[in-house]
């Protein structure tokens, strides 16, 4: 299934018709409209315009596309602002109010806020919660971008000061909980409480993490009443959103995204590939700046089929240049049909592309569309045509993505960690976890993303490359499982509200790995030392916990004397960051002990299955043969796959 995000308000009513019909001989089934509309469907308040969405939506489905309306929240107008300032955001590092004028300019703590966002959202539901051409809603657009989840404003730190009465009951356990002794930061009772910003230095962080977990929950709330405001009316139609990825929200987004029907991902591989790969050298970033990095896209992708545990599209998707990252190069020739098929390898069941036209205005007036602003179709167009015929010939949708044997266990909480409290800073959880995934993608392995609620006993080998807190019940969770876990350094050395544990880290790990962290360096990534594993030496980087072995095994060192890898039963713990090579080699090993089939992708090369169907992708600039495939059945591409281009063949038997 393919869409396209498409603006009618952006242009004039007598193309809409021609556009439509385009949509439709493109092969597109989905257009989602709406997003930023408000001030076009409320230009004062009360004063409601929906003849136009109307006519928008008829056109639309005259020609026979489905439309997603998105809800106007995430661009309240200028009248309303007017009216209620307080409803803008005011920033966590400066304290001052995010102005009006671009987007996302509103307060997750906004009573008023939240009233006015149900209101829009019932008027639409209302309207349209039973038109057949409306198939669905998205909520808001891309939650939290901007880094729009903290606000400091006065409702934020009123909303604070009641979730910490909430939570800790009486100050004297809030001042214990913090540890607020330490340089008199003592409150003597809620309504004093601040929120951490603007201190000479820095806050404590179990004051931090208060607020990391109260604006989380905002979110949480916000999001949540919208959905249901939206099922009152609507339904029949399912209800998405559009994730960004859940170390940019700074929120749990599997609580986000518990109230939808399927989550959804905007995927913009060179922008991302671009900011990720910021610091790295021309070298380095030139063989990925047009397609973007192997890794780079599957990483949300798995990561957004994990928060629902189903299929989930792909909202956006990068059509041609985008106007918003560093640099934002052409992707090279095939590369919009390799990641179209790339998502639904993944597990997507439909790719929509942003946007329709290239718009000739405002602030995204360099961002490509699937037309250029005359009209024209872009050079890209042909891919799509391609595409949607090979997803249709394969019958690719109908196959469905089985869990994989392999899940690394994803902790919002784990990421607001690492932000709070560095101790270096080249430690960075998001970074650390998907370096784990990179290796594990290497080996040809399929990876889900778990929360703690799963079915462990679903997977041969769970993964968590750095989870600083385990709550109580994970514990019991993962004492009772039979998997096999990996854990990084870090993983259980804070208590609840970020203190050491009195037994010393990894606290309450201890009752399934019974070893003590004796102390803690960081070093410079440019200052390795050795790891040494099976005769092998590789690198410890950055972070190195000094080790009383206790009870476990030691199965690789640093520099041959100090315990870096400890093994007690079928958990494992890595007490250091290491390079790629040492992960790849120690992750094949384990897994043929656990008699999981890997296979080490040529350089570039990466494998996806979904049911029946195996992919093989080729990032690199070398046409490569796959040994792999040879008992398959070829239903697209064969043994050897060109540059940029996509192999898919049919297994025996359904994996
Ligand atoms: C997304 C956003 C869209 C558009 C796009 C440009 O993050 O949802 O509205 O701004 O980026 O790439």
């Amino acid at each position: 299934m393919f869409g396209v995000c498409y603006y009618p308000e952006h242009w004039s009513e007598n193309q809409w018709a021609s556009d439509a019909q385009r949509m439709v001989d493109l092969g597109l089934h989905y257009v989602r409209i709406g997003e930023f509309a408000w001030s076009r469907l409320e230009p004062e308040r009360d004063q409601y315009a929906f003849e136009w969405m109307d006519r928008a939506i008829d056109t639309l489905g005259a020609a026979g596309l489905k439309v997603i309306i998105g809800t106007p929240t995430a661009t309240p107008p200028k009248w309303l602002i007017d009216e209620h300032p307080e409803i803008l955001p005011n920033h966590p590092k400066t304290g001052r109010s995010r102005g009006f004028g671009s987007r996302r300019h509103y307060d997750f703590s906004s009573e008023i806020y939240l009233e006015e966002s149900l209101r829009i959202t019932r008027k639409l539901a209302q309207r349209y919660g039973r038109h057949p051409s409306v198939v669905g809603w998205q909520t808001d657009n891309e939650l939290c971008c901007h880094d729009t989840t903290l606000s400091v404003s006065p409702a934020a730190k009123r909303a604070f000061q009641g979730w910490c009465k909430q939570r800790y009951g009486s100050i004297h356990s809030l001042n214990e909980a913090w540890g607020n002794v330490f340089w008199s930061m003592e409150y003597p009772d809620f309504p004093s409480i601040e929120c951490p910003f603007g201190a000479v230095t820095e806050t404590s962080p179990a004051h931090q993490l208060a607020f990391r977990r109260f604006s989380s929950d905002q979110v949480v709330r916000y999001h949540s009443a919208m959905v249901a405001a939206l099922r009152e009316h609507a339904q029949d139609q399912f209800i998405t959103h559009n994730f960004i990825p859940m170390h940019e929200t700074g929120v749990d987004n599997h609580a986000l995204a518990a109230p939808l029907d399927f989550a959804s991902y905007d995927n913009y591989p060179l922008g991302r590939t671009d900011l990720i790969m910021a610091k790295c050298s021309a070298e380095e970033l030139i063989p990925y700046m047009r397609t973007g990095h192997p890794d780079y896209a599957t990483y949300y992708h798995d990561q957004t089929r994990g928060l629902l545990d189903r299929g989930f599209w792909i909202m956006e998707q990068q059509p041609g240049p985008v106007n918003w990252a560093n640099s934002n190069p052409r992707p090279l020739p095939g590369m919009i049909r390799f990641w179209t098929l790339e998502a639904f390898a993944h597990g997507a069941e439909c790719v929509s592309y942003f946007r329709w036209r290239q718009i000739p205005f405002a602030q995204e007036q360099m961002h490509a569309g699937l037309l250029r602003n005359d009209s024209s179709e872009s050079e890209y167009l042909p891919e799509i045509r391609q595409v949607v015929a090979e997803v249709q010939a394969m019958g690719l949708t109908k196959e469905q993505k089985t869990h994989s044997r392999i899940a690394i266990l994803n902790h919002a909480q784990s990421n607001w960690i690492s932000d709070i409290e560095r101790q270096s800073q080249f430690f960075e959880t998001d970074t650390i976890q998907r370096d784990y995934y990179c290796a594990l993608r290497q080996l040809g392995l399929d990876v889900d993303f778990i929360d703690e609620q799963t079915d462990f006993n679903r997977y041969a080998l769970i993964i968590a490359p750095s989870m600083p807190m385990l709550s109580k019940a994970l514990l019991d969770r993962i004492e009772k499982s039979s998997t096999t876990f990996v854990f990084g350094p870090r993983t259980g050395s804070k208590t609840n509200e970020f203190s050491l544990p009195h037994a010393l880290p990894p606290g309450e790990l201890q009752r399934v790995l019974p070893f003590r962290v004796l102390s803690t360096e960081t070093t410079r990534p440019d200052c390795p030392e050795h790891l040494v594993w099976k005769g092998n030496q590789y690198q410890s980087l950055v972070w190195r916990e000094f080790i009383d072995a206790g009870h476990c095994e030691t199965i690789a060192t640093m520099n041959g004397t100090h315990p870096a890898v400890l093994k007690y039963g079928q958990r494992i713990y890595i007490a250091t960051l290491t390079c790629s090579r040492f992960l790849v080699d120690f992750f094949e090993d384990l897994c043929q002990s656990l008699n999981l089939a890997t296979f080490r992708c040529p350089d570039g090369v990466r494998i996806a299955r979904r049911g029946g169907l195996t992919f093989a992708f080729n990032y690199s600039s070398q046409t490569q043969s796959l040994e792999i495939a040879r008992e398959g059945e070829f239903v697209l591409g064969g043994f050897e796959v060109a540059p940029q281009d996509v192999a898919v063949w049919r297994t025996a038997s359904k994996k």
